[in-house]
This record gives C-alpha cells, sequence and structure tokens, in this order.
C-alpha cells in the first residue's frame, strides 16, 4: 500500500510518498524560513498562503518520484498547529480523497513526530519512551504500543524549542533560534554562567522553561549594563544549551527508569540538537533512537508512516 503524508501544520510544506512493502519511496520539503526571517517569527497568514502556492506541486513531484499516478491512502496533519495552515493540508488530501475514491487519515502531528523513527533501518521496538521536543511541545511518553500512549510528563509554560528560539533572540539571533543558538554555543564556555535547572531536583515528569528563559533575560541585562555582552554571547548561549540538554535528559532518565523502559526515542525539532543527542546516548544505558536529522524537524515522510501504520 502506498501512503501520501502531508505535513503544513507550521512552516514547512512536507510530502512524502511511503509504501508499507519497500520504505520511503519519495519526500519533498519546502521551508518558508526566508519568507518569514524578517519578521523575526512565524506569520501564519504567510504560512497559509505559501502552503496554497507550494503543496500542488509537491506532490506532484513526490508521486512522480515514487512512480505512481495516485496513492492508495492519504495522511495529512490535522493538528496541531497554525490552523489556517493546518486547514491547507487538510482541505486539498480530503479533495484528492474523494477525487481519487481512496482514504484520508488525520494524523496528530506530535504522533508522526513520535513514529519518525520507524522510517529507519533498525527502528525501535515497543516498549520504549519517547522525549518529544518541538516548538510547540515537550513531552515524556511511555510508549507501550501504536497507539498505546502514556503522556508522563509535559510543560508547564514553554516548549524547550521555544526557549531555544526565544533565547536567541535576547542573543541577538535570527528566526529560526534553535539552530542558530546550537552554533554559538559551540564557542562558548557551558560552564561559564550557572542558570537554573527548572523543575530537576523535584518529584514528578513535568517541564518548566519559562524560569530559565528569565535568567538569561536578566543576564544578558546584566551583561549588557556592565559591558561585555558581545563577548560573552557565546558562553551565554552554551549555559543556556547546557542547562536545557541537562533539564531534558534528567527528567528523560528519572521517566525510563521509573517505567521500567530500556529503549528511549527522541524526536521533534530539538532532537537535532547535537547536545541533546550525545548527552542522551552517554548517560542512558539502555538503547537510543532517533530519527535521521531531516526527519526531526516537520516533514511529509513522518506523516506518512503514521498515517500507514
Ligand atoms: O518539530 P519542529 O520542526 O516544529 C514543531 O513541531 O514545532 O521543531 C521546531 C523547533 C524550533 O523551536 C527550533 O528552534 C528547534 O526545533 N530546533 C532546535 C535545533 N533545530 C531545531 N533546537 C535546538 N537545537 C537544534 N539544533
Ligand atoms: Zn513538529
Amino acid at each position: 500500500m502506498n501512503v501520501l503524508g502531508i505535513e503544513t501544520s507550521c512552516d514547512e510544506t512536507g510530502v512524502a510518498v511511503y509504501s508499507t512493502e519497500r520504505g520511503l519511496l519519495a519526500d519533498a520539503l519546502h521551508s518558508q524560513v526566508d519568507l518569514h526571517a524578517m519578521y523575526g517569527g512565524v506569520v501564519p497568514e504567510i504560512a497559509s498562503r505559501d502552503h496554497i502556492r507550494c503543496l500542488l506541486p509537491l506532490i506532484e513531484q513526490v508521486l512522480a518520484e515514487a512512480g505512481i499516478d495516485r496513492p492508495d491512502a492519504i495522511a495529512y496533519t490535522a493538528g496541531p498547529g497554525l490552523i489556517g495552515a493546518l486547514m491547507v493540508g487538510s482541505g486539498l488530501a480530503n479533495g484528492l480523497g474523494l477525487a481519487w475514491g481512496c482514504p484520508v487519515v488525520p494524523v496528530h502531528h506530535m504522533e508522526g513526530h513520535l513514529l519518525a523513527p520507524m522510517l529507519e533501518d533498525e527502528p525501535p521496538e515497543y516498549p520504549f519512551l519517547a522525549l518529544l521536543v518541538s516548538g510547540g511541545h515537550t513531552m515524556l511518553i511511555a510508549v507501550r504500543g501504536l497507539g498505546d500512549y502514556d503522556l508522563l510528563g509535559t510543560t508547564l509554560d514553554d516548549a524547550v524549542g521555544e526557549a531555544f528560539d526565544k533565547t536567541a533572540i535576547l542573543l541577538g539571533l535570527g528566526y529560526p533560534g534553535g539552530p542558530a543558538l546550537a552554533a554559538l554555543a559551540e564557542d562558548g564556555d557551558d560552564a561559564a554562567f550557572a542558570l537554573p535547572r527548572p523543575m530537576l531536583h523535584r518529584p514528578g515528569l513535568d517541564f518548566s522553561f519559562s524560569g530559565l528563559k528569565t535568567a538569561v533575560m536578566l543576564l544578558v541585562k546584566k551583561t549588557q549594563d556592565e559591558g561585555g555582552f558581545a563577548e560573552r554571547r557565546a558562553d551565554i548561549a552554551a549555559s543556556f544549551q547546557r542547562a536545557a540538554v541537562d533539564t531534558l535528559v534528567g527528567k528523560s532518565l528519572q521517566a525510563a527508569k521509573q517505567e521500567g523502559l530500556e529503549r528511549i526515542v527522541v524526536a521533534g525539532g530539538v532532537g537535532a540538537n547535537k547536545l541533546l543527542r550525545k548527552e542522551v546516548a552517554e548517560r542512558f544505558e539502555g538503547q537510543v533512537y532517533y530519527p535521521r536529522m531531516a526527519f526531526c524537524t516537520d516533514n511529509g515522510a513522518m506523516i506518512a508512516v503514521a498515517g500507514a501504520l
């Protein structure tokens, strides 16, 4: 069975064809980063209009690459996301489903991220712990089987990707902030500033990142007032990244232990963070699974495979 996957929840138009017999047949992505950069963040109306412009040509492209005229089923991101952007994917998926007479499957965006490692050659077996870290979510989930999910912890305020993005703005970096902040951090000393590890030493598996963000804001102001902000930006970025990663890894280890899980999946945009990947691999005694880098951030392949499963 060939499944066409459509992702339009935010600022990437992602389309793919996944075959249940042959795996991923085609995958295409159009990023809107250039369109939103001058505004310092995603402008929903611009996002929706660009999805309208790009979606159909990308679908024609992946069907041609996969060597098929039409899929056997269509999967699309139904939410969560920007409502106008989601409506573009939903409208086209349902329209094509009607025209082609094939089933149309709505997919939860975070379940797409969760199942993205199933596209790899050695996918994780159930059960596993999923650390889902994106621009809108920070979740620890006990995955006992397909569709059998227990939410163990989530963020009480900002998502970790959002904290990266907002901290990046404080440091004068553009949008999208996460990758830019991680790059700046490579030149910095991560022990230069003692920043809080929110909730890390409290019981429970929830996260909170707004306090960390505020601590960075105060630190930026202090170094600006005292002078030396420009020279210390990399140190601030590295200290922030270290605090955020310590918190994510600490809570993940705690969750795995509590639930007796021996496998961890790290997925979602922040899963592309090199320090996070390194620390989970070093500190967790069990097996760690990731999607390939390109499928950590939003893409059509994860929606196609989730729909197929
Ligand atoms: O999953 P995703 O592409 O979209 C959402 O579902 O939100 O995640 C985007 C988030 C952004 O906040 C972005 O700054 C962050 O992932 N991100 C990173 C890195 N690459 C992307 N954060 C830290 N380090 C990275 N290398
Ligand atoms: Zn996402």
